[in-house]
């Protein structure tokens, strides 16, 4: 039976606000990320399997859900959805419980898998009641019946603001909105921006944007910080650091059903997940990076890991 808005009650775990508190005074708490941007191939679900792998990495306990129909991240780490028997598809119409469906990957994250089921279900949930609030009431109910519940929620959402990415930014303590730095790539973050307030409005209050990670990115280039100046100046977003350097090693890792951390380890791509795993664990996303006393001997430039992460690919 779906359940409707009125009968959730007061929800455990979801608001931003008292995640960064409790954080703070060191007591357990699910972060719970929404990875989104209605633009395509931009690098959610890479972020989504790295930054995740990343987490578990750390002993952090992860779990991964994949709110696209397309199936990529569960694809991408070694599923094969169409031989899934049941998926978020099921929990999101209220069929199964989370727990029956999660399974563990060999990245170390679990995964809430999806398969081409979802777009079906995608029509079926716009006729439910509280259909924004699906898969937050999937997760309250998994984390409250857990004696170990996650550290780290990461919710892959697809390439569009329609109700799944809904359900993902109303689930969500945080969004982290992956743009890859090209000609054109602001187009689009103005029109999410007005969802995320909608939803902050309306259906998750405590919701913060943790801020835009550029992806794709090729420090060489005075274009590619030409355009995260202008998203900076245009919108006021946190651009969040080290941004993750263009490199053909992301592509090859989904064939191999594993992260790029796992298949490509050492490449700069996967150091900068890992450097950003770390820091979003530390709460210190904005800090300063770490070598920014760096002086590229040729120029006499100070580098900063935006101009490391995208130098000497292996
Ligand atoms: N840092 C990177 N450098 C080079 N290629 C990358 C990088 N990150 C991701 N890619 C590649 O870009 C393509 C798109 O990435 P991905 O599927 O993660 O994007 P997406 O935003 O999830 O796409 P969609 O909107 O279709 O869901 C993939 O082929 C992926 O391997
Ligand atoms: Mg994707």
């Amino acid at each position: 039976m779906p359940r409707d808005r009125e009968t959730w009650g007061p929800v455990r775990n979801f608001s931003a606000t008292a995640t960064a508190e409790l954080l703070a005074s060191g007591t357990a708490v699910t972060r719970i990320l929404a990875i989104a941007n209605q633009k395509g191939g931009v690098a959610k679900t890479t972020t989504v399997a790295s930054l995740g792998a990343a987490l578990a990495e750390l002993g952090r306990r992860v779990l991964l859900v994949d709110l696209d129909p397309q199936a990529c991240l569960t694809f991408s780490l070694g599923l094969e959805p169409d031989s899934l028997a049941m998926s978020v598809h099921d929990v999101l119409l209220g069929r199964v419980s989370a727990s029956m469906v999660i399974q563990p990957t060999a990245d170390g994250p679990d995964l809430l898998p999806a398969t081409i089921d979802l777009a079906g279900g995608e029509m079926q949930l716009l006729t439910r009641t509280g259909r924004e609030y699906a898969l937050r009431a999937a997760l309250e109910d998994l984390l409250a019946g857990s004696s170990s519940p996650y550290d780290d929620i990461l919710i892959d959402c697809p390439p569009s603001l329609g109700v799944l990415t809904i359900n993902g930014l109303t689930a969500a303590t945080e969004v982290l909105v992956p743009l890859q730095c090209e000609t054109l790539s602001h187009r689009g973050v103005g029109q999410l921006l007005d969802t995320v307030a909608d939803v902050k409005r309306l259906t998750n209050r405590g919701m913060t944007v943790l801020g835009v990670l550029p992806t794709l990115y090729d420090g060489r280039t005075t274009h590619a910080r030409e355009v995260l100046a202008d998203i900076t100046a245009r919108y006021g977003l946190p651009v969040l650091d080290p941004p993750i350097a263009k490199s053909v090693r992301f592509a090859e890792a989904p064939a191999c059903g594993r992260s790029v951390l796992t298949t490509a380890g050492r490449t700069p791509g996967a150091m900068a997940y890992r450097e950003l795993a770390r820091r979003l664990v530390a709460g210190a996303l904005a800090a300063p990076p770490a070598e920014i006393d760096v002086v590229d001997q040729r120029s006499g430039d100070r580098l900063s890991v935006a101009a490391l992460s995208q130098v000497g690919e292996p």
